[in-house]
């Protein structure tokens, strides 16, 4: 069973003059149990339709949501998920562990098995010392940060993030990038949305890329990442008088004892039989290649384009 299944789901929103807007124009989406999903897109793409849709509060024109086998929306389909919405927004005038002692309680956890989740979760966050201020002292990453404690303190085994970095400095990037790593040790779905493609990078097994409403890539990151390479810069070590040169390959720089070649994916191997024929030690050989920002920004330009 996949931990969250999406068929045929269309979403149409009826704008100002009852001006019609395609939100979402029929996606298909599979998620296995386990799978760590970034959902990547510009903003307006149709990220936070499509988790609405998932978490059963936006209805959808056509088309249907499933986590765990079960229809979206479905107290027990929302037992299953952990949820992070878009802005969240808490009764501020609680501190957070009340509030997560609140959000407890409507996932009928016990009162111990409670407690010890809620120290988990808030000292995880780094919540634990400002757990009794009332939330509305807190700053814009703190209250991200309660967001990210409450979709976690029940434990469930699918989360649903929309955007979990956003509002979060480098430290607490690197800390959410770790706690959706546990998750995904621990054996966990977790399906986010971004617009940052480094956080894409570190995290996720596959990228799903959305732009104006319609998915237009769908791929491992490590299938992206390898497409991307275009080439090698390979540093030789040679002595200075000699020179070495192989079917019109650029010298890039030419230092004491070191020359590095630019050499394109095609002319790799050719060149490395050259290095070997001529006995020729390698001393690093770098990988060039268009990251992921840059498949990325070339995908949106394309697909707005259209
Ligand atoms: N309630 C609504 N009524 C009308 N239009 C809406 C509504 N909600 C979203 N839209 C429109 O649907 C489109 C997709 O919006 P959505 O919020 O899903 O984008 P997003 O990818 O989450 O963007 P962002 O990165 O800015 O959060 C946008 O054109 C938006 O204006
Ligand atoms: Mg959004």
């Amino acid at each position: 069973m996949n931990a969250i299944q999406i068929t045929g789901l269309y979403k149409q929103f009826s704008g100002k003059r009852m001006k019609k807007i395609d939100a979402l124009k029929g996606l298909d989406l599979e998620i296995a149990p386990g799978e760590v999903f970034g959902f990547l897109g510009p903003n307006g793409a149709g990220k936070s339709t499509t988790i609405k849709l998932m978490m059963g509060l936006l209805r959808p024109t056509a088309g249907a949501a499933k986590i765990m086998g079960m229809d979206a929306g479905q107290t027990e389909s929302r037992r299953s998920v952990g949820y992070l919405p878009e802005n969240p927004a808490f009764y501020d005038y609680l501190g957070a562990e009340e509030y997560i002692a609140f959000v407890g309680s409507q996932f009928r956890m016990g009162k111990s098995l409670l407690a010890r989740r809620s120290e988990e979760v808030l000292k995880r966050l780094e919540l634990w010392d400002a757990r009794k201020r009332p939330m509305r002292g807190y700053s814009k990453g703190m209250v991200q940060r309660v967001g990210l404690a409450q979709a976690l303190v029940h434990d469930p085994d699918v989360y649903i993030l929309d955007e979990p970095m956003s509002g979060l400095d480098p430290i607490g990037r690197a800390l959410v990038k770790d706690i959706i790593l546990d998750l995904k040790r621990r054996g966990k779905c977790v399906f986010f949305s971004t617009h940052i493609t480094d956080d894409v990078e570190k995290v996720c097994d596959r990228v799903g890329v959305i732009v104006k409403g319609t998915l237009v890539a769908l791929d491992r990151v490590e299938n992206i990442l390898r497409s991307g390479v275009e080439g090698y810069l390979i540093h030789l070590k040679m002595p200075e008088t000699e020179s070495f040169s192989f079917g019109g390959i650029e010298l890039f720089r030419r230092t004491d004892s070191v020359s590095e070649y630019y050499v394109p994916c095609s002319a790799f191997n050719g060149f490395m039989g050259e290095v070997n024929r001529t006995g020729t030690d390698v001393l690093l050989v770098e990988t060039k290649r268009r990251d992921l920002e840059d498949f990325f920004l070339a995908l949106v330009k394309s697909a707005q384009g259209a």
